[in-house]
């Protein structure tokens, strides 16, 4: 079954739940540090968070002394990342919108690229608010990322007589996101594609991870239904997913590094 992107014409977008996020799945964040690494932030540098989320990352490149500002199209993310860091500077942005105009050293984006299925749009806004020579490092869902939740979602909505026509998520291989950054003209430094199972955080961690980034899916499935639908993806999935009392999810993550 191709799980991939389909035309999407009724996909409704994920409602981020800012504090869901904090509690249960921080883990996003923080298994990315060392993405911040490869970015190597330097004191004075100017750089943009492109899908902060709730700040993080944000923090932790402005720990290096340079002037970071986080963007996110979700204003309770944006909230939520204003409370978190008051002292940085957080907007709410639309990622294939962006007004800046060869303003930063260097663009970071980390587990977001995956949620915008407009990618040439994307780049072409990256390439623009980058300086010449800036760089552009990223990481997100690649080609067979969660392949086995979703196929589980594709089959419970499938049963439950919903349409399957809901993927919110765009994961592309490797050659064809390096095309992409080339055809724009960003030269590609390297690209991955790596296996991530990522632990989830308790015992109701696949059922949190489906509230929180499945909800596109489950919109289209009225209230008192969602748990019957939630229990078959759960009860398909926990011989492949479910080892010694902890959820896994199938990641794998594409990781560029390009430069204007
Ligand atoms: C990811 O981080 O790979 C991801 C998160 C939510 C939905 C799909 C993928």
């Amino acid at each position: 079954m191709d799980i991939q992107a389909t035309s999407g014409q009724n996909i409704l977008p994920n409602q981020w739940d800012a504090e869901l996020y904090d509690n249960k799945h921080s883990f996003v964040s923080q298994l990315a540090t060392d993405l911040v690494e490869l970015l190597a932030p330097k004191n004075g540098e100017f750089i943009l968070d492109f899908g902060c989320g709730t700040g993080y990352l944000t923090h932790n490149i402005a720990i290096s002394g340079a002037e970071v500002v986080g963007i996110d199209n979700a204003p309770t993310m944006i909230e939520q990342a204003r409370k978190n860091y008051p002292n940085l500077k957080f907007e709410v942005t639309d990622g294939t919108n962006l007004h800046f105009i060869e303003q930063f050293d260097a663009i970071f984006s980390n587990a977001v690229l995956h949620w915008i299925k407009e990618p040439e749009k994307v780049i072409a806004n990256i390439w623009r608010a980058l300086k010449p020579g800036g760089r552009f490092v990223a990481e997100f869902g690649g080609k067979g990322n969660v392949k086995v939740i979703t196929t589980a979602i594709y089959n419970a909505m499938k049963f439950a007589g919903y349409s399957v026509d809901l993927n919110p998520w765009y994961f592309p291989s490797i050659s064809e996101y390096s095309s992409l950054l080339e055809q724009q003209g960003l030269q590609l430094v390297f690209a991955s594609l790596v296996e991530r199972p990522t632990p989830l955080d308790d015992g109701q961690g696949m059922h949190n991870w489906l509230k929180m980034f499945g909800n596109s899916f489950l919109a289209a499935v009225p209230v008192d239904e969602q748990t019957k639908i939630l229990a078959d993806i759960e009860n398909q999935l926990r011989p492949k997913l479910y080892r010694n009392g902890t959820w896994f999810a199938d990641y794998r993550r594409i990781r560029v590094m390009a430069i204007k």
